[in-house]
């Protein structure tokens, strides 16, 4: 009989899952970047695209992303010079993807940008599509979930359910990029929001000086 093993899997040659979900607030950008920096740092990047944030994404950048999610994939690997099978991408109803059990999802997840339609969502536990789904998840196996909303000003329903995810245990972290370093560039606002996420995830990274050094 074969003996059972008790170890981890290790299935893949690339670091640990992180989930990247684009939803369909203004700063896409965030999002792909964010993307790109968790490739070049190694990990595998497990991607969903809201409905919305196709739109958005066309809108505001020169990419034009297809929704069948292994066309996606291709696509986010052309562009953040991903190795074969490091990004994975599920679709808005795809119940049998990883991410829609505690047994399946990946340690961290990133709603980058997250909409306040999605913010809501996941405040009250919706669960209405995968990507809701995923935090709902991360919330319950107290797992690492980070929001960065782009809204203003933010009513009293934002605050509220901000607060709400806050004390569940989520980071709310808004794309309100510092000026501290004095940024030249959008690139540099960009990098601002995308080296906070990191830090929040434990990822080294060399966006830009921490401060003090
Ligand atoms: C170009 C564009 C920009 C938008 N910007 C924002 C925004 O900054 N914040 C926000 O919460 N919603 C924004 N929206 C509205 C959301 O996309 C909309 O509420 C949508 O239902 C969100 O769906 P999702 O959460 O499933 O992606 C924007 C929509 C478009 C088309």
């Amino acid at each position: 009989m074969a003996e059972a093993s008790i170890g981890p899997m290790n299935k893949s040659n690339f670091l640990p899952p992180v989930t990247v979900a684009l939803t369909g607030a203004s700063g896409a950008q965030y999002g792909l970047r964010l993307i790109e920096a968790l490739i070049a740092a190694g990990h595998e990047v497990w991607v969903m695209v809201s409905k919305a944030a196709h739109l958005v994404i066309e809108t505001e950048t020169d990419a034009s992303l297809p929704a069948r999610p292994e066309r996606l994939a291709q696509a986010l690997s052309e562009r953040s010079g991903a190795a074969e099978g490091q990004i994975r991408c599920f679709g808005r109803e795809d119940w049998m993807a990883p991410v829609a059990s505690g047994s399946g999802a990946p340690s961290a997840m990133v709603i980058c940008p997250c909409s306040t339609g999605t913010l809501s969502a996941v405040a009250t536990g919706a669960s209405n599509n995968l990507i809701e789904r995923a935090a709902d998840v991360a919330l319950k196996e107290r797992r690492q979930l980070i929001l960065v909303p782009r809204e203003t000003p933010l009513s009293a329903i934002h605050l509220e359910h901000m607060l709400n995810l806050a004390r569940l245990g989520a980071v709310v972290l808004p794309a309100a990029p510092g000026f501290y370093h004095r940024p030249t560039t959008v690139d540099d606002l960009v990098d601002f929001i995308v080296a906070r996420i990191l830090n929040q995830l434990g990822i080294e990274h060399r966006l830009m000086p921490r401060w003090g050094e």
